[in-house]
C-alpha cells in the first residue's frame, strides 16, 4: 500500500501516522496549549483595544494584541506565526523583509522595546506588553530619520533588499556600546549580510550617522 493511501485511511491512521504527519500534529496541539492560555489571560485585563475587535473568530487561532509603531493591532494569529510573518500578512507593515527565514541574514530586522531582533526567530503570540518598531515607525518619505537619510547620502543600498533591515540593525547598534572604528561597525553589523556587498557604503552611512551623535 501506497504512504499516502496509508495516511488517508481512516482505520489505520493511528497506527500508521507518518513520523511527519504525528509532529506536525503534536507540534500544532502543543503550541496552541502553550500560548493560548497566556494570550486569552492577558485579552480582557490589557488590552482594552480588544473591546473593538472585530475579526471572527478562526479555529486554531489566538487572539493578540501587538503594539507596533505606536498603534495596538488586536488580531488572530496562528499561535506558531513568526513575528516576522505577522507584521507582513496580518499587520500588512511589508518594509521588514525576509531573507533566508532562519535567522542568518538579518533583513527581518525590527525593534522589540529598542534592541534589535531578527523577526522570523519571534513567535508573534510571545510579544505581549512590548513596544516593537518596524522601518515604517522610524521614519518616511517626508521624514528621514537620520539613518535613512546616511544610507540616501553615502549609497548604502543597491537592490535594497536587505536595506530595512540594514537601517533597523544600524538604528539600534549606534546607542550600543562599539569602539569607533570600522571595524567595530563591521562587527556589531556582522548579523546583516548583503548579497550586493554594499558594505563599504553601509559603513560610512553608520559612521556618519555615529559621528553626529
Ligand atoms: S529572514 Fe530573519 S534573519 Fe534572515
Ligand atoms: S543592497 Fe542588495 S542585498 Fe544589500
Amino acid at each position: 500500500m501506497a504512504s499516502d493511501e496509508r495516511e488517508s485511511d481512516p482505520k489505520t491512521s493511528l497506527g500508521r501516522l507518518t513520523r511527519r504527519s504525528f509532529l506536525s500534529h503534536v507540534g500544532a496541539a502543543t503550541a496552541a496549549t502553550a500560548i493560548a492560555p497566556l494570550a486569552h489571560s492577558l485579552a480582557p485585563a490589557q488590552t482594552p483595544a480588544s473591546e473593538n475587535f472585530s475579526t471572527p473568530t478562526l479555529p486554531g487561532t489566538v487572539g493578540v494584541t501587538l503594539r507596533v509603531n505606536g498603534q495596538s493591532h488586536a488580531i488572530q494569529i496562528d499561535p506558531r506565526a513568526t513575528l516576522l510573518d505577522t507584521l507582513r500578512e496580518t499587520i500588512h507593515l511589508t518594509g521588514t523583509k525576509k531573507g533566508c527565514d532562519h535567522g542568518q541574514c538579518g533583513a527581518c530586522t525590527v525593534h522589540v522595546n529598542g534592541r534589535r531582533i531578527n523577526s522570523c526567530l519571534a513567535l508573534a503570540a510571545m510579544q505581549l506588553n512590548v513596544e516593537i518598531t518596524t522601518i515604517e515607525g522610524i521614519g518616511g518619505p517626508e521624514n528621514l530619520h537620520p539613518m535613512q537619510n546616511a544610507f540616501v547620502e553615502h549609497d548604502g543600498l543597491q537592490c535594497g533588499y536587505c536595506t530595512s533591515g540594514q537601517i533597523m540593525s544600524a538604528v539600534a547598534m549606534v546607542k550600543e556600546p562599539w569602539g569607533k572604528t570600522d571595524v567595530d561597525v563591521r562587527e556589531a553589523m556582522s548579523g546583516n549580510i548583503c548579497r550586493c556587498g554594499a558594505y563599504p557604503n553601509i559603513v560610512a552611512s553608520v559612521q556618519a550617522v555615529r559621528r553626529m551623535s
